[in-house]
């Protein structure tokens, strides 16, 4: 049987590592890795396949930055270019990137079966061009694991047959599981930057609504100086945020943020370390959400909403939107000691998603044959 796991964007290499790994252990099965290319920098793309020791992806479709529909179509022409080529009994897609999206269209017009691990997830804010993609690749898809059993409700109430929803965990989480240890105690990351843990913390930003507008950014940048007069901020700083920086003439107040410490994005091990180590996070990631959670590390969502209300439920997320005195007094009140606690940690992250998947995978699809 051949599986083929289709990564483009930074977060997919996390969520196919495990994935992946599991298949290899698996006898009669195939996984082919296809990388789309959406991303392509070192550090957004190459640095995670070794950080998590991956072999490089077996085909790489190359179609780098566009507009949503032409990277998209771009997408869909390699991908189904390469079908021609490439035997596939299922196409597993991760996320809700324009590479799941993509990738799912063009699987499912050849009539091979999707598989969507992270199913369900729904933020109800059309502005997000990942909500599109995720209702149109779930409208698609055959297999639809969720990550939480709000994601499966979701999906109940879109009508879908209970038998296609399976509730397997979040493999953000398998990898995390594996990674952790081996970040935290080799990592330099911490004593290079003149860090301690709990003396600092983490700042992601990459949504276009707090990126793409000049007036949001330098909003945010003013929150930034007043909590950065407190403690340290480290902001690794994503390519679509590094361009809106420079193009809105914003760099260099970002460089004279006192407490803003500019790095390049980094690798998933120093930013596990980073994050398992800071008294908290500021971000608009949907990863990062679930992995200060899993991490019980107090974090701040700087959105108005978010599609994985179980971080909040169960753990340490506070959506607190991206106004720059909301964002001022969130991040004070938890300097003051009002910190969210950890609850418990949501069902079925425990590092056996994948293992689920897989078996789901291969007992419906060889019943199938
Ligand atoms: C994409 C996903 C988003 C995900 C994020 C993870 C879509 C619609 N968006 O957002 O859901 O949360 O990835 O990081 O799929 N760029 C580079 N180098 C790179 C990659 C991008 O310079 O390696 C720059 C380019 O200028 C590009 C811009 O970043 O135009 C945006 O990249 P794109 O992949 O379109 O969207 P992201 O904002 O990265
Ligand atoms: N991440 C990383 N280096 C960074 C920032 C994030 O390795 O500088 C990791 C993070 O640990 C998580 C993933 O990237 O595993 C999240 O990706 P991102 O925030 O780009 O996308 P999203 O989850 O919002 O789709």
């Amino acid at each position: 049987m051949r599986i083929i796991l289709v990564a483009g964007a930074r977060p997919n290499f996390v969520k196919i590592a495990p994935i992946r790994e599991e298949l290899e252990r698996r006898d009669g099965v195939a996984p082919v890795v296809v990388h789309t290319g959406q991303h392509y920098d070192d550090p957004m793309s190459e640095a995670f396949f070794r950080d998590l020791e991956m072999p490089p992806p077996d085909h790489n479709l190359g179609v780098g930055s566009a507009s949503h529909a032409a990277q998209t179509a771009s997408i869909m022409r390699g991908f189904d270019e390469l079908l021609d080529r490439e035997h596939a009994d299922v196409v597993v897609v991760v996320g809700d990137v324009n590479s799941t999206l993509a990738c799912s269209l063009t699987a499912v017009k050849r009539g091979i079966p999707v598989a969507h691990v992270e199913a369900g997830l729904r933020s109800y804010d059309w502005a997000m061009p990942e909500e599109i993609n995720r209702i149109v690749t779930d409208a698609v898809s055959s297999y639809l694991f969720t990550p939480s059993l709000d994601a499966s409700r979701n999906l109940e109430r879109e009508g879908r047959r209970p038998e296609d929803i399976c509730f397997v965990g979040n493999v953000m989480i398998d990898t995390l599981l594996k990674w952790r240890d081996r970040a935290t105690g080799n990592s330099t990351v911490l004593g290079d930057m003149g860090l301690a843990p709990g003396g600092y913390a983490v700042l992601t930003l990459h949504r276009p609504r707090n990126v793409d507008s000049a007036t949001a950014l330098e909003g945010l940048l003013g929150a930034l100086a007043a909590i950065g007069s407190e403690i340290p901020v480290v902001y690794p700083v994503h390519p679509r945020s590094a361009k809106m920086l420079e193009a809105s003439g914003l760099s260099d107040l970002a460089r004279s943020t006192r407490g803003l410490v500019l790095k390049e994005p980094m690798g998933y091990l120093d930013f596990v370390a980073l994050e398992a180590g800071a008294r908290f996070v500021m971000t608009d990631s949907g990863g990062v959400q679930e992995e200060t959670t899993f991490l019980g590390v107090p974090c701040l969502t700087l959105r108005p909403n978010t599609e994985r209300p179980v971080t909040v439920a169960c753990g340490t997320n506070r959506v607190v939107g991206s106004e720059p005195d909301a964002v001022v007094a969130a991040a004070k009140g938890i300097l003051d000691g009002d910190v969210p606690d950890p609850k418990r940690q949501p069902e079925l992250w425990d590092g056996r998603a994948s293992e689920r998947i897989v078996d789901v995978l291969l007992a419906r699809e060889e019943g199938a044959a």
